[in-house]
């Protein structure tokens, strides 16, 4: 019966026919080891000599890495194995032959695996990567439909820019000029006024030049927005949103975790309520562990975010920054004008901002006023500014970095490996 190594739990002691590519493999003489992965996962084929035709186990001798397969063969319960099975191998039928596939078991070097990311994707831990940024983005939609939000998309060419006019991917729009998105958060405001509560997931782009291993040029966003919402409930939302990821990565990716040598401990640890620490108490902090030079209204780097995280156990959200340094569109405190109505959630173990959010300001008038000082004058945001205009309510929103989220959850040092085909400075290849 033909299946798939994801589904052979349901097969135990049945003869079984994988399509699968050969991972790797290794021989004894009499017995012949094959690692084999069809995509759903990893499993290992043992064909001994004696128990098979001289045609099967030539074909399974000469098979090359990568080489992809017609397998057959019985499946066994193993407990020595990490999928916990194993295929007693009666068959093995050639379908294509690859030759000289280049990412060996030996080691190579990171623009190498970079240059060949195409078949990079191929490898158990790849693998066990962008399964686990499938499961946020499985979980996202789950957390999200079940709490009454509707999905949104805003526009990936757009008029204006939401995050300041600086970084914008600039492109010909016919006779006028567009940008890439770096954010649709305004166009979330303008669905959260016509459905409540909405959140979009999709592609951004900023033309950063920045080589962190925390920045891509292009990257995925989850942004919620919500109507007749504070800031206060809003970081309520993101801590609930935030432990749901974590629990569904824990629930349904234990063998990726495990591929990846994940500490889940420090997983299961996070749980809401995550606490909350004020800009200036940060720089009050920072300066305790060392960092004399941080003036207050200077913007944090990645440095001295994760001095904070290093404090705590759990995310931490930094609330009310400056309002200089943060976007015009930010609800100043009621009970200070100097610091506005936001928060960045810092991820633990120095995985950095995962989340930007704040209240936005309803009242047309102080819009208008914090746009010209921010120099915006064009009117490609007149649109923006009408949604004070006609039953303006407060609201909040915020955006989650979906690949700053894969990397803090899989434990992976470089987002460029949370994305499957990574735009980073100097990089648009493959
Ligand atoms: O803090 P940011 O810039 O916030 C916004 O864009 C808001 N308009 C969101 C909103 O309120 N709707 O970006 C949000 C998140 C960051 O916290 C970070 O996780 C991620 O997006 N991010 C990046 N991830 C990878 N590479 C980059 N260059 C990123 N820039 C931001
Ligand atoms: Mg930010």
């Amino acid at each position: 019966m033909k299946t798939t190594i994801s589904n052979v739990d349901k097969q135990v002691e049945q003869s079984v026919t994988i399509g699968a590519w050969l991972h790797n493999k290794r021989s004894s003489g009499k017995i012949q080891f094959l690692q084999l992965r069809d995509g759903t996962g990893f499993i290992q084929g043992v064909m001994v000599k004696k128990e098979v035709t001289e045609e099967a186990w030539e074909a399974a001798k000469n098979l090359t890495q990568e080489s992809s397969v017609w397998v057959t063969g019985i499946v066994r319960e193993d407990d020595r194995s990490q999928s916990g099975y194993e295929l007693t191998v009666t068959n093995v039928e050639l379908i294509h032959e690859a030759v000289d596939y280049p990412i060996t078991p030996k080691e190579h070097g990171t623009e190498f695996l970079m240059d060949n990311r195409h078949l990079w994707i191929r490898s158990r831990r790849q693998n066990a990567i962008l399964r686990i940024r499938n499961e946020i983005i499985r979980a996202t939609y789950q957390f999200f439909n079940e709490n009454d939000f509707v999905k949104i998309d805003p526009p990936i060419l757009t008029g204006s820019s939401a995050e300041g006019t600086t970084d914008l991917f600039h492109t010909k729009y016919f006779e006028e000029d567009a940008y890439l998105s770096q954010s649709g958060q305004l166009y979330m405001e303008a669905a959260a006024m016509a459905f409540g509560r909405v959140f979009s997931f999709g592609p951004t782009f900023r033309a950063e030049k920045s080589k962190t291993r925390r920045h891509l040029i292009e990257f995925w966003m989850i942004e919620p927005e919500m109507a007749f919402m504070n800031h206060d409930e809003s970081l309520e939302v993101q801590e609930q949103y935030v432990s749901f990821l974590v629990q569904s990565v824990l629930d349904n990716c234990q063998l990726e975790l495990k591929t990846l040598d994940r500490d889940l401990s420090k997983l299961e640890a996070i749980k809401a309520p995550f606490p909350r620490i004020s800009y200036d108490d940060a720089i009050t902090l920072l300066k305790d562990k060392g960092f004399t030079d941080i003036e207050w209204g200077e913007d944090f780097g990645a440095p001295h975010e994760t001095a904070i995280a290093e404090s705590f156990e759990k995310p931490v959200f930094i609330t009310n920054y400056p309002k200089d340094i943060k976007a015009f569109y930010m609800k100043p405190d009621p009970e200070r004008e100097d610091v506005v109505l936001c928060a960045d959630l810092i991820a633990p173990e120095g995985y950095g901002e995962i989340i930007g959010g704040s209240q936005r300001i309803d009242d047309l008038a102080l819009l208008e006023q914090r746009y010209e000082e921010h120099g915006l004058t064009d009117d490609a945001y007149k649109w923006y500014l009408e949604l004070r205009r006609y039953g303006s309510v407060p609201h909040s929103g915020f955006g989650l970095g979906l690949e700053r989220t894969v990397a803090w959850l899989s434990g992976v040092e470089h987002v460029r490996e949370t994305i499957p085909f990574p735009r980073l400075l100097n990089r648009l290849y493959p």
